[in-house]
């Protein structure tokens, strides 16, 4: 694998694409990576798909060879972001991302909502929402129950994109530094997205408040932390640090190992999932019990 890592940067350096066959990956049903066939080392897609992330590339569709295929790696075009809109404004780019595409995100998302048992009437806090695409993903969890749901951000367009989608939801533009508010009041289950790790929000400080101050002694919280950036439209794998082009996890897993720490502390069973999104869910047992 060394020797094709090296050469496709070169390809890709030269002429910003690759095209080169390997072996069906289709005839190496039940080989590991790596292991010989009569045509040569067998790959799985799932190797050439994180390679192609990995060197920053569009995997286009493989073109059948007779036992081998021709695999086709685009360089993505960096493309400068346009800022004037805001970076999470209802007219920035980020309102084309929608998490729920992403089957691991739906899937864990899903999984960590039923782990928490909320009864219809509970109230639900959702920080930093957005354009509130992720509240959709109550009522996938529970349709037939109905939830007193606030969700605040600092962003008004966003908010009025949120008000728009869901008009039974109360949104309120806030800052999470101002926490604790006591006009929130206190809540059943507090959802934070990809929102404790914002520049200038003091993850801290305002988890510890969340907990203090608006959870319901029987409440539980599900907290995202994003582990991937957007190139091109696609998601590519692993949280960078800033000015950083490959992945490092350091603040990921710091931040990800504070908050579990301190909920197993308080008495939460706490469960880590999802890989683009590493989602903490910390279940009060007293809910459970
Ligand atoms: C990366 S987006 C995540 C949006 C959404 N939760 C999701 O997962 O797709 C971060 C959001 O947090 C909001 N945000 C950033 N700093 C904030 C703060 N200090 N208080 C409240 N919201 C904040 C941004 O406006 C933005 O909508």
């Amino acid at each position: 694998m060394h020797v094709v890592v090296t050469r496709l940067r070169d390809l890709l350096a030269r002429d910003g694409a690759a095209r080169f066959l390997v072996p069906n990956p289709d005839l190496g049903d039940g080989r590991y990576p790596g292991e010989e066939t009569s045509v040569g080392k067998h790959r799985p897609y799932s190797v050439w798909v994180d390679l192609a992330d990995r060197l920053e590339c569009r995997f286009l569709t493989p073109v059948s060879h007779g036992d081998f295929v021709e695999l086709r790696f685009d360089l993505v075009e960096r493309t400068s972001r346009d800022r004037s809109a805001g970076r999470y404004g209802a007219l920035s780019d980020f309102q084309r991302v929608d998490k729920l595409e992403d089957p691991l995100f739906l899937d864990d998302m899903l999984e960590a909502l039923h782990r928490v048992p909320l009864a219809s009437g509970a109230r639900v806090l959702h920080l930093g929402v957005n354009g509130g695409r992720e509240l959709a993903l109550l009522d996938l969890a529970f349709p037939d129950r109905a939830f007193d749901v606030v969700a605040v951000d600092v962003d008004d367009s966003a908010l009025e994109l949120a008000r728009r989608r869901f008009p039974q939801h109360a949104f309120r533009v806030l800052n999470v530094n101002d926490l604790p508010d006591e006009t929130l009041g206190t809540f059943d289950l507090v959802v934070a997205l990809s929102v404790l790790q914002s520049p200038g929000v003091d993850t801290d400080r305002v988890f510890r408040v969340l907990l203090r101050d608006h959870l319901k002694p029987s409440g539980s919280v599900i907290l995202g932390f994003p582990n991937c950036r957007y190139l091109g439209g696609e998601v590519s794998y692993g949280a960078r640090l800033l000015n950083f082009r490959k992945p490092d996890l350091s603040l990921l897993v710091k931040d990800v190992a504070l908050v579990r720490r301190h909920l197993q502390k308080h008495g939460f069973r706490v469960y880590v999932t999802g890989k683009y999104e590493v989602l903490v869910t910390g279940v009060n047992v007293k809910s459970t019990a």
